[in-house]
């Protein structure tokens, strides 16, 4: 049986710093979280001015994980581990922050420099309670070693779960699904549902049927958690997120780049930062 939608919403639409457009389907006012998804933000898509491209400077986090994935343009990020590394369009960098990193996420300098098209997105997985402290960790995948697959008019690429006979190369804490498919126009697929997942589905390009709901461009649809398949069908080409994870029905007190399960959990992680308890990216090289 196929899920149906219980919800579709719409993107919010806002400008990130000095003139960094996003598009944040949640956290909204209306949507604290989407267990166990604390955050999903498309960055872009912009055309950026050559000198103008921003970035987040040094920040901690605690608590979750960070999961970049470009469609477009250049990053490059440096940790208080001593990481250092650059992605580029297809890319994906699944940061397992746990007891503490501080990181940058900066444009990269020669695309800082010319200018173009910015497009990506982050997802914010929470951890489980036993996860929270554990030593931070990156995954790295390349789009080169990205696990695709296509039949019939669809394509996916595997960022986590398994799709059309393909498998992740990341390992998750917890069950997760993370599925890009593009679509051409006319073609649809099944996507089966392991029982218990939360699902949605972030609309990137054009439009679609989506268990028999229509929903386009900067929408989240939401599904129900009845069934075990959901269906997919592009009614123009499709570029659309297949996001879902069994949830963790834990208490979340969460403050800006910190998410723990009390308020007093949250409280001890900004006394770390502001204690270097997490590190900084100066004493790192
Ligand atoms: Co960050």
């Amino acid at each position: 049986m196929n899920r149906t939608v219980s919800k579709i919403v719409n993107a919010t639409e806002t400008m990130e710093g000095e003139g960094f457009l996003v598009h944040r389907p949640f956290p909204t006012n209306a949507l604290n979280f989407f267990d166990p998804f604390l955050l999903l933000d498309e960055m872009g898509p912009m055309e950026l001015a050559p000198g103008e491209a921003k970035g987040a400077p040094d920040h901690p986090h605690r608590g979750f994980e960070t999961v970049t994935y470009l469609l477009e343009g250049s990053f490059e990020h440096k940790d208080s581990q001593g990481n250092a590394g650059r992605l580029h369009p297809g890319d994906v960098q699944w940061m397992t922050a746990g007891a503490g990193v501080v990181h940058s996420e900066m444009p990269e300098k020669e695309f800082a420099r010319a200018g173009g098209k910015l497009h990506g997105f982050q997802l914010w997985v929470n951890l489980p309670k036993k996860d929270k402290m554990m030593p931070p960790r990156y995954q790295d995948v390349p789009a080169s070693k990205m696990p695709s697959a296509t039949k019939s008019g669809a394509r996916v690429r595997v960022i986590a779960g398994e799709s059309l006979g393909a498998k992740a190369a990341v390992d998750t804490r917890t069950p997760i699904m993370y599925l890009h498919f593009t679509l051409d126009k006319g073609a649809s697929v099944s996507q089966p549902v392991p029982p218990g997942y939360n699902v949605f589905a972030y609309v990137v390009e054009g439009e679609g049927a989506f268990g028999g709901k229509e929903a386009r461009r900067g929408q989240m649809v939401m599904f129900g958690t009845e069934g075990d398949a959901v269906e997919i069908k592009a009614k123009t080409a499709l570029s659309v997120l297949l996001i879902g994870g069994v949830p963790l029905n834990e208490p979340v007190a969460r403050y800006g780049p910190f998410v723990m399960n009390t308020r007093e959990e949250v409280h001890q992680a900004i006394e770390d930062y502001r204690a270097g308890k997490m590190g900084s990216i100066a004493a790192s090289t």
